[in-house]
């Protein structure tokens, strides 16, 4: 069996993520050889389950299941509630242990009921997006929104496990698998010039979705993740690099209450926001911001924004969690796969870079 296991270091809580074709398939033996709980509540939705849920439930022989529905508009608290109904029903203790298959935003939910179920329970992630398989399901990052922002309730709380099939992205919708393809773009960025080069090789390739060529982005994502939250497990330094495109990214899906992007698309047009400020500070050269552009468009178009208000965004920006003393950090490139945080950028600046990548005045 072709699996391929990258540690996630982290000083409170080393844990694996593990990679390969034949991970659903063989789940219930994978989550027994790291020692986690064998008494197991499933968290899913009803989407992921009827695509995936024979393969996978059979594989992991929960004592109970819970289907929640997901989207980003089911991303809240009351969806949370009954992840601890199906808890309560199977007289879960603190011996148990909860796993999260599907997007990121069954991956945030259930992981902050984990987080919090009698003060926190055992979770292992199967994530089944490629949002979830590069970024969410490793970290820890757990939570929900609230109508006044994203993700502004949470916790931090390790997984014991990621298991990773990319086979199952061979199901998502198209949108959905480019929305993942975003956020690739979003390490191959702000993290590495080698990812880029691959990308903008394989672009056909990955797009097409060539197990070949999307086995090994995953993994130099997952990788590159596992480093840098092993380094910075609260997002006090270097985690803060995978911000990138995320301030601006935060408002669009605000401002259209999160109805109109998908996460990916919504970082995506924060990552050109935060490329134009920085080309017009003198940062970052044109050619790289062409080159950027292009490679990020290759993967297809995003949804129009022509009808946003620039002004209403960056009112939006104004209530980023990433604002700290009363000024707002931004992820800015200064090259392929580098970045730099600094956190004086003005809304005039962020005014015009909107406009610039199509926004109305
Ligand atoms: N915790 C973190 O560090 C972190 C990082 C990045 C993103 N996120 C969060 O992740 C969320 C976005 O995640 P997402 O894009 O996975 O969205 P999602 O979980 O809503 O999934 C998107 C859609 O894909 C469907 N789906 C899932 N797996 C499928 C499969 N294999 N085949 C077919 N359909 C499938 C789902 O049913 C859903 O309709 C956001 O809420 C974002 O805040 C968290």
């Amino acid at each position: 069996m072709d699996l391929t296991r990258i540690d996630v270091a982290m000083a409170s809580k080393p844990y694996p993520v593990i990679i390969g074709e034949d991970v659903s398939s063989r789940l219930g033996t994978l989550l027994d050889e790291v020692g986690f709980p064998a008494r197991r509540v499933l968290v899913s939705s009803p989407r992921v389950w009827r695509l995936h849920g024979t393969r996978v439930g059979g594989a992991l022989g929960a004592q109970a299941s819970v289907l929640v529905p997901d989207g980003e508009r089911s991303k809240h608290l009351r969806t949370v509630l009954r992840i601890y109904d199906g808890l309560i029903a199977a007289g879960a203790d603190r011996g148990w242990g909860l796993v999260a298959v599907g997007g990121g935003v069954v991956g945030d939910m259930a992981g902050f009921a984990a987080a919090t179920w009698l003060r926190g329970i055992a979770v292992a992630h199967v994530p089944t997006t490629l949002v979830a398989q590069v970024d969410s399901a490793i970290g820890g990052k757990t939570g929900v929104n609230l109508r006044e922002g994203k993700n502004l309730v949470g916790a931090f709380h390790q997984p014991s496990a990621v298991l990773v099939d990319p086979g199952v992205l061979g199901t998502l919708n198209t949108r959905e698998y480019r929305a993942g393809l975003y956020e690739v773009l979003k390490y191959a960025m702000a993290c590495s010039a080698a990812l880029f080069e691959r990308l903008d090789r394989d672009a056909d390739a990955i797009a097409r979705r060539q197990a070949a060529a999307i086995r090994p982005v995953v993994e130099d994502c997952c990788r590159t993740k596992a480093a840098i939250v092993a380094a910075d497990e609260r997002e006090g330094g270097p985690r803060r690099v995978l911000n990138f495109g995320h301030t601006a990214g935060h408002a669009f899906e605000a401002v259209t209450r999160y109805g109109r992007f998908r996460h990916g698309e919504a970082v995506a047009y924060g990552m050109l926001v935060a490329v134009d400020v920085s080309r017009r500070r003198g940062r970052l050269d044109a050619a790289t911001q062409d080159a950027f552009a292009r490679l990020l468009f290759r993967f297809g178009d995003l949804p129009p924004i022509g009808d946003l208000a620039a002004a209403d965004l960056v009112a939006a920006m104004a209530h980023d969690k990433k604002i700290v003393d009363g000024r707002l950090h931004f992820v800015l490139p200064t090259g392929i796969g580098q970045v730099e945080i600094v956190n004086d950028v003005s809304a005039d600046e962020l005014r015009a870079a909107l406009v610039a990548v199509g926004c109305g005045e």
